[in-house]
């Protein structure tokens, strides 16, 4: 391919002869992190949505040279589990600067969470409250609602989210029982493509406060995540610019409030920041078809395909004017295990390269080690 092209230089951040070196230097599997892009990313939200506090989500990628990274430019992070908890705070990240974001929290993740002091947490339903009445009474809560999911790839108001008519009851409730209610938060699905979904969210987020002033006093408004990978309106309409243009005047409007706004991206932040190097490593012909079997499959990062319901580009290094339809399967012996069915390439031969960017969130974090295949090794570049 034309390693002038745009889609190489917008998507990869190295050049042919730095992929060789890498390889050369780690082998493949080969998941490349670019410090500067996740920099880049970072840096885009705080200027597309200022004032709002990021809270990354560290279920994206959990990678510790992400933690890192993001550590050390001020962000905070959203942690679902005693272990994510545990992960952040191992690198040095301070508990007020965590939220637990997961509405149904395990008690040995809350007894950790009050041990070390992470006190910012979300829930959306009695239970929990009951929960975090026996084993963390002094949290601040927030209620999270059910928002629409058009147009979000996944629906994360499937499984969670109380019915924004139930939220100040909810709240009242945590009041009630002694505990802390603080603010609002909601998800509108990832990667969402329609700003809509914010702006409902965020119009019953008002609503919600009006009906409990006067007995509850909210101070956080959590946004969550949900933002394209795409930064600039130049690359599309879904784009984390277009969507701050409608969403960031009502936000500003509740920071001008004297509210705490927070959000919790993950996919914007990582999802473009990192790519992977694979090989290929076995090819037969079946039923006419040309199958390229690669070192790393759906097993591996490319578990963002069953799970985060991911397609990918699939870059070569091998220049040809021809190109055929081919599958793309993984090292496994599942035949479950196809990464892309028809996919135009060029005639490639045994230890190619194949190039696999925006691959950054949702991939390497739920890879797994299934038929002995460790998972693909990290570089930060
Ligand atoms: C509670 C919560 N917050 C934040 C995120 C991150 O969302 P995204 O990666 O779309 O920004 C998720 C994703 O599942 C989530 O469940």
């Amino acid at each position: 391919m034309d390693r002038t092209n745009q889609v190489w230089e917008r998507a990869i951040p190295v050049s042919e002869e730095e992929i060789i070196s890498l390889v050369k230097q780690f082998d493949t599997p080969l998941f490349v992190v670019s410090e500067e892009k996740l920099l880049q990313n970072y840096r885009a939200f705080q200027e597309f949505f200022p004032g709002i506090e990021i809270f990354y989500a560290v279920k994206a990628n959990p990678h510790p040279f992400i933690i890192r990274t993001l550590k050390e430019i001020g962000s905070s992070f959203d942690v679902a589990s005693f272990q994510e908890i545990e992960l952040v705070s191992s690198q040095g990240v301070p508990p007020e600067r965590m939220i637990f974001a997961n509405t149904i929290k395990r008690k040995k993740g809350l007894r950790y969470a009050r041990q070390i002091g992470v006190n910012l947490m979300t829930y959306d339903n009695e239970e929990e409250l009951k929960k975090i009445a026996m084993v963390y009474p002094e949290a601040q809560l927030l209620v999270r609602i059910k928002t629409p999911s058009n147009g979000s790839r996944a629906n994360l108001s499937y499984k969670f989210g109380a019915e924004p008519d139930m939220a100040p009851e909810l709240l009242l409730q945590a009041k009630n029982m002694g505990l802390k209610p603080a603010g609002i938060s909601f998800h509108v699905g990832s990667p969402c493509s329609n700003v809509n979904n914010y702006l409902y969210s965020l119009q019953k987020v008002s609503e919600i406060i009006e009906k409990v002033s006067g007995e509850i006093s909210i101070s956080v408004i959590d946004i969550g995540g949900g933002f394209p990978l795409s930064l600039y309106e130049e690359e599309g309409d879904e784009s984390l610019e277009a969507f701050s243009k409608a969403i960031n005047p009502h936000l500003q409007e509740f920071l001008k409030d004297g509210y705490r706004v927070i959000a919790e991206p993950g996919r914007v932040i990582v999802g473009s920041a990192a790519f992977l190097i694979t090989k290929v490593i076995g090819k037969a012909v079946r039923s006419g078809i040309t199958w390229y079997y690669l070192d790393d499959g759906i097993y591996g990062t490319f578990s963002a395909i069953p799970f985060d319901k991911a397609t990918f580009r699939f870059l070569p290094l091998r220049e040809s004017k021809e190109e055929l339809p081919a599958v793309l399967a993984g090292p496994t012996c599942d035949s479950l295990d196809v990464v892309a069915e028809n996919v135009l390439l060029p005639p490639l031969e045994l230890e190619d390269l194949i190039v696999v960017p925006d691959i950054g969130a949702y991939s390497w974090a739920s890879a797994t080690n299934f038929n002995g295949f460790e998972r693909a090794q990290v570089v930060m570049i």
